[in-house]
């Protein structure tokens, strides 16, 4: 699908500030940062920064400070496909189109490039130049989104419990949106935040950035299903032959559409008041449920 120039245009950017934020690779020790250059530039498509920044854009014509939240969540997005591929974890040799980490480096080293880019997002949220309290609030989002209660860790938990069992409704849901939906709606909601936003408009895009990281997740689900290995950078069929926890396996794919639509189309209503100034956040929802990749 042709996506707008601004996808582009916030990839560059995003893409020259995580080049500024990582540790050249020939900082000691160069193996570490060399691993986590490697995963960080195999080509992700930088979904959680550049909802970040159009997040801030939003409440400011000045976005260059949310640039460090932003790259900050793509560290932390990508740790997590990091151990996610590790052999204790889903053990895939590709992602994004390459080996994986550990399949280059080895396992040590990909567990701790994971370790390293996790602490380095917390130290460039910290930088972040905007008043302390901003920061300290962009602190307590993103940590809380990727911890143990209802966040990405805990998520993956469920997820890997889930595995050979007949799940439930609500289990699946609480999978996907804690796996998922949780770093999702930090992303909306950090960028929101670094531009100034109020507790109101904050509170509208926490609603706005989980319906929408839900509807991802069910779709990158059906993905899983649909595409092949080539187009995904990573390997297909994975969840059936893992007997995971899927939208298209507990409500087979035509619905399974459905539910990803109408979570965006709910998703999409949260952005009424912002009329013209949220339509960049309007194209990038619309763009999470048509991916094909
Ligand atoms: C693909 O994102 C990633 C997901 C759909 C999230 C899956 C969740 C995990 C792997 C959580 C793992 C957690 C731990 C703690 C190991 P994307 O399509 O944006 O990928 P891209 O950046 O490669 O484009
Ligand atoms: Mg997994």
């Amino acid at each position: 699908m042709k996506l707008p120039p601004f996808f582009e245009e916030n990839r560059i950017a995003v893409d020259a500030a995580l080049d500024r934020l990582l540790p050249a690779e020939t900082t000691q020790p160069p193996s570490i940062h060399t691993a986590m250059r490697y995963s960080v530039f195999a080509g992700g498509k930088r979904i959680r920064p550049i909802l970040c920044v159009e997040a801030a854009r939003i409440f400011s014509s000045d976005v260059t400070p949310a640039l460090h939240p932003a790259c900050a969540l793509e560290f932390i997005h990508t740790y997590s496909l990091i151990h996610d591929d590790l052999p204790a974890l889903d053990n895939d040799d590709l992602r994004r189109g390459k080996p994986t980490c550990h399949k280059k480096f080895g396992e040590a080293l990909a567990i701790l490039a994971g370790d390293g880019l996790l602490t380095l997002a917390f130290e460039t949220i910290g930088a972040t130049p905007v008043p302390a309290e901003r920061s300290a609030a962009i602190l307590t989002e993103v940590a809380g989104a990727a911890g143990t209660v209802k966040g990405m860790v805990g998520g993956q938990v469920a997820d890997i419990e889930a595995e050979r069992k007949p799940v439930d409704a609500k289990m699946l849901e609480y999978i996907h949106r804690s796996k998922t939906a949780a770093l999702i709606r930090a992303s909306v909601t950090s960028g929101a935040l670094c531009a100034g936003a109020g507790l109101d408009d904050v509170a509208r895009l926490r609603r706005f950035g989980e319906t929408i990281g839900w509807a991802f997740q069910v779709t990158d689900d059906i993905l899983d299903v649909e595409e092949s290995s080539a187009a995904l950078g990573k390997t297909a069929g994975k969840d059936l032959a893992q007997q995971k926890a899927t939208y298209p396996a507990v409500y087979g794919l035509e619905r399974s559409h459905q539910i990803a639509n109408e979570l965006a189309t709910k998703a999409i209503a949260e952005l009424s008041p912002y009329a013209d100034r949220a339509s960049r956040l309007r194209q990038i929802a619309e763009f999470l449920v048509l991916r094909r990749t």
